[in-house]
């Protein structure tokens, strides 16, 4: 597990070419939770968001494209994510595959996977509803592509408003890219979070477990958000 510091995602940025001060092409697959909440805080970064829906003119999308900054239009999913670097997605698990195929060739990009794949046990209480991950299954169809796991294990409305958790909130990452990892840990950092490096692709097996967790914690009345704790270093 790696605490990512500012000055590590910066060399890892030098390394790759990436300049998170510069403005990058978002694709943000779905304009729903995760989408409308994650499309306006990467605009305020200054990077240009493309949202891509189905329906594209729909009224609430185009809302969302009002309260997006900067460049922020909305168009097909498949247009949207051929004209970007970064492909957030941000469908429903049940959806993604579907969606995702239906993008074209996605080598290369960066692939940012917020999704929980859940079911309900006869307890009423969550449970993993993929052997691997979703992040795993991701790479799996896109295999030239590099996926991060990020933004699974919180809530759309602290995504949107990190304040309202009342204290710093860390999120786990991972994926088999570094480049990849230290732009979405820009990402993360740009929008107010913490950031931890836990290892490869395997390791959102855990990640995606963290979210159950505290999902069923908040079924039972006790809801938290993850943050964590440096250990001194002397
Ligand atoms: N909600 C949360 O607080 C939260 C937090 C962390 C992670 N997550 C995870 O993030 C993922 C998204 O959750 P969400 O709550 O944002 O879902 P949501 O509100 O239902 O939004 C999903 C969006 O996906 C798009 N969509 C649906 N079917 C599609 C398809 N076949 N092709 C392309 N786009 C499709 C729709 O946008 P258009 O109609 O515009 O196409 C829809 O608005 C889930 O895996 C969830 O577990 C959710």
């Amino acid at each position: 597990m790696v605490r990512i510091t500012p000055v590590l995602i910066a060399a890892l940025l030098a390394v790759t070419g990436w300049c998170s001060a510069s403005a990058e092409t978002i694709a943000v697959i779905g304009t729903g939770n995760v989408g409308g909440a994650l499309g306006p805080r990467f605009s305020e970064l200054g990077h240009d968001i493309i949202y891509g829906s189905r329906q594209p003119q729909r009224a609430d999308v185009q809302a969302l494209v009002a309260k997006t900054e900067g460049n922020a239009t909305a168009m097909l999913p498949a247009e949207a994510a051929a004209a970007a670097d970064i492909v957030v997605m941000a469908t429903k698990w049940p959806d993604a595959e579907v969606a995702l195929k239906s993008l074209g060739d996605l080598s290369g990009k960066i692939i940012l996977d917020p999704n929980n794949a859940v079911r309900i046990n006869a307890a009423g209480m969550r449970e993993m509803d993929v052997q691997t991950s979703t992040a795993q299954m991701i790479q799996d169809w896109a295999p030239n592509a590099r996926v991060v796991k990020a933004f699974n294990t919180l809530g759309a409305p602290t995504m949107a408003d990190p304040s309202s958790a009342g204290g710093p909130v860390t999120i786990p990452i991972a994926g088999n890219d570094a480049g990849a990892k230290a732009v979405i840990a820009s990402l993360v950092t740009g929008i107010g979070f913490e950031v931890v490096d836990m290892g490869d692709i395997s390791a959102a097996h855990v990640i995606e477990g963290m979210l159950i967790i505290r999902g069923n914690a908040g079924t039972m009345g006790t809801p938290f958000n993850y943050y964590f704790r440096p250990v001194p270093q002397n």
